[in-house]
């Protein structure tokens, strides 16, 4: 039996190189790394998750679908569960600050990974800039669309490349190749921007600043 992903999902499988040794941290359901070992060739494949519970359920998924040879599931924090012979690291479905804060720990861990798949549920931002700081480049950036919400999929390899400012907010790949579901989601982050504006109080004059610029540089895509 062949498991069916989501579409998020499925274009976070679509970035994994064959015969590569990857971990996904918080797996929670296992269900990317169950795709991928029923679709790739892939040597290595861990699945850490740093609670119990999401655990247990990929364990259950695994055995399911009969995978649990190809599978090791481990219990940790970030990238702690890691091992030697890992070069790509997958996080999705997490906050940007948490998916920052992660990879900023423990940097050591992680020395002989060469590429991140990383899909942020909002402040992409940040994760652009912070991780670009940690000595990757953004190498391809991707967005899908899933009930209505529209998330990015950023893909970062070693080396170093110089970014504008205005790179971080919209990225550097997709401002570039202008697709229709990117302009979709420069209008629903314009509407979103727009609407904070006129509820958020006049005190928070450095926040509002930052908006207005977001929105300037939205405008300056569009
Ligand atoms: C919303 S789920 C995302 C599941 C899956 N990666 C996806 O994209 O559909 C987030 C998972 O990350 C796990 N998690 C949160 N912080 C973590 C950390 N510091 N280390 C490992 N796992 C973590 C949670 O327990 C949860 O199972």
């Amino acid at each position: 039996m062949r498991i069916q992903l989501n579409e998020r999902l499925k274009e976070i499988s679509n970035l994994v190189e064959e015969n590569s040794s990857i971990i996904d941290i918080g797996c929670d359901h296992a269900f990317l790394d169950i795709y991928l070992v029923q679709n790739k060739n892939m040597k290595k494949v861990i699945a850490s998750d740093n609670k119990e519970g999401p655990l247990k359920r990929a364990k259950e998924n695994i055995q399911k679908y009969h995978v649990e040879d190809s599978i090791i599931l481990k219990l940790g924090n970030g990238v702690e569960p890691i091992e030697n012979d890992i070069d790509t690291i997958i996080i999705s479905g997490m906050g940007g600050f948490h998916i920052v804060g992660i990879l900023k720990y423990q940097k050591e861990r992680y020395q002989n990974v060469k590429k991140l798949i990383l899909s942020p549920n909002h402040d992409v931002d940040q994760v652009r800039k912070e991780v670009t700081k940690l000595g990757f480049y953004i190498s391809d950036e991707k967005l899908v669309k899933e009930n209505q919400n529209i998330y990015p999929i950023l893909c970062f390899q070693r080396g170093k490349r110089k970014y504008h400012a205005d790179d971080y907010l919209y990225g550097p790949i997709l401002k570039n190749h202008k697709n229709p579901l990117f302009i979709e989601y420069l209008q629903k982050e314009k509407e979103r921007i727009e609407k904070l504006l006129l509820v958020l109080p006049k005190k928070y004059i450095f926040r509002r600043l930052e908006l207005k610029k977001e929105l300037k540089v939205i405008l300056k895509i569009l």
